[in-house]
């Protein structure tokens, strides 16, 4: 099979899926007068509960204030520890730091980019309170395994699901097994599912309900437990809140995207797919893990990583020539200590750093990049795609060999 020729047209490396359905829900929401917090609202987060198997699950603004209200509800604060991997997005380590703890890192497997669940236990301490493992790219973390280290030592365990909305551990869907305190899906347009910007924490303790509404709104409380009757157009503040409510024309996004959401899942895994065995003879890349009986892949994210030893090229110069081919390419993540907030912050918490360093991690974060995978993508997209990275990784240093 011969290689297609530089694509004539751009590919973006992610594209949210948006039909004519979501435009007319859309639609009808501008049309009815209610386009913030309402109706709509309520019967999206109805539709998660029921689609997650979770009795409780609360629209917001971001997965980054699922997380901040996760913590909060935990009352961690001044003084605590939470672990988690040293590979994710900035926003699960800022959030701990907002709240005046410390976050732990743990390198990751290197073959699935996950946590590595075997060395959570050594970094816990007395003032351990909380495990955050991130399902990378939309392969759910070992589970099991942090789970049974988190009952041990009473740690509560926030999912990071901010890439696996509709994924599956272990048969059932992630956020849905009790064991895990809060889950926290994100629906920006680059994941699984949108709602334009927007996120949703599932958990399972009707205890934290109260807090969480409070703190999405303004610490607003109605009806009973204040000091109004139900109906009474006056409230009360029992503790200062965010404002991260959720909009009913958001809401109306998401009903309609979470109908299409397996069937997105099913064509990204199907692409996937075809990406790694056809780039299965490209030595010059290592190639992401799929999912197993246990973990299922909901392939948020495809994620090549550069062998800069076999390509003579950095992961920079891989995407400059790929962008040059028309190919788009994303990097998810940038290390945390390229960043000049974490760089000093890590100075003065070395404690947050394991001794043998993070050598996985970094290794990872240097030489990544995300390939386009959307589910609107055909399968000459691919082959455009597979044929443009093996023209790429064959330059070394500008020179074809
Ligand atoms: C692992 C992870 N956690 C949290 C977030 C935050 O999601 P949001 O943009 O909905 O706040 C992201 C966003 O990309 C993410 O990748």
């Amino acid at each position: 099979m011969h290689d297609p020729p530089r694509r004539e047209t751009f590919l973006p490396f992610s594209r949210p899926m948006i039909g004519e359905e979501e435009i007319a829900e859309v639609a009808d929401t501008l049309r009815s007068g209610w386009v913030t917090t309402g109706p709509k609202s309520a019967r999206f987060e109805e539709e998660l509960k029921a689609f997650n198997g979770v009795p409780f699950c609360l629209a917001l603004l971001s997965a980054t204030t699922g997380l901040e209200l996760s913590l909060g509800a935990l009352g961690i604060g001044e003084g605590d520890e939470v672990i988690t991997t040293a590979h994710t997005f900035v926003c699960t380590v800022s959030n701990v730091v907002l709240r005046g703890a410390v976050p732990i890192l743990v390198d990751i497997e290197p073959s699935t980019m996950n946590i590595d669940a075997e060395r959570i236990e050594e970094r816990i301490t007395p003032r351990t309170k909380a495990i955050i493992p991130v399902h990378y790219g939309g392969l759910p973390c070992r589970m099991e395994r942090i789970w049974e280290i988190a009952q041990k030592h009473g740690l509560a365990v926030i999912e990071d699901a901010a890439h696996t909305m509709g994924a599956r551990y272990a048969g059932r869907r992630i956020g849905s097994d009790p064991r895990s305190v809060f889950s926290v899906y994100s629906f920006h347009p680059n994941k699984n599912m949108t709602t334009l910007e927007g996120g949703a924490v599932a958990f399972h303790d009707p205890r934290h309900a109260a807090y969480l509404k409070l703190q999405r709104f303004h610490g607003i409380a109605r009806g009973e437990g204040t000091p109004f009757p139900d109906g009474s157009p006056l409230y009360d503040v029992p503790m200062p809140g965010r404002k991260s409510n959720f909009m009913d024309v958001q809401a109306a996004v998401g009903l309609q995207q979470l109908k299409k959401l397996d069937g997105f899942a099913a064509r990204r895994g199907e692409l996937a797919r075809l990406y790694l065995a056809l780039l299965a003879d490209v030595p010059e890349v290592e190639l992401p893990a799929d999912g197993d009986s246990e973990r299922e892949h909901c392939w948020n994210l495809f994620v090549l990583r550069n062998r800069p030893e076999a390509t003579g090229l950095s992961r920079e110069e891989l995407m400059a020539a790929l962008k040059a081919e028309n190919v788009g390419t994303g990097v998810h993540w940038q290390g945390l200590f390229g960043f000049s907030f974490y760089r000093d912050y890590f100075e003065k918490h070395p404690e947050g750093l394991p001794k043998d360093g993070l050598p996985h991690a970094t290794r990872t974060t240097d030489n990544l990049m995300s390939l386009p995978l959307w589910p609107g993508m055909t399968r000459d997209d691919v082959l455009d795609v597979v044929a443009a990275v093996r023209r790429v990784v064959r330059l070394r240093g500008g020179v074809r060999s």
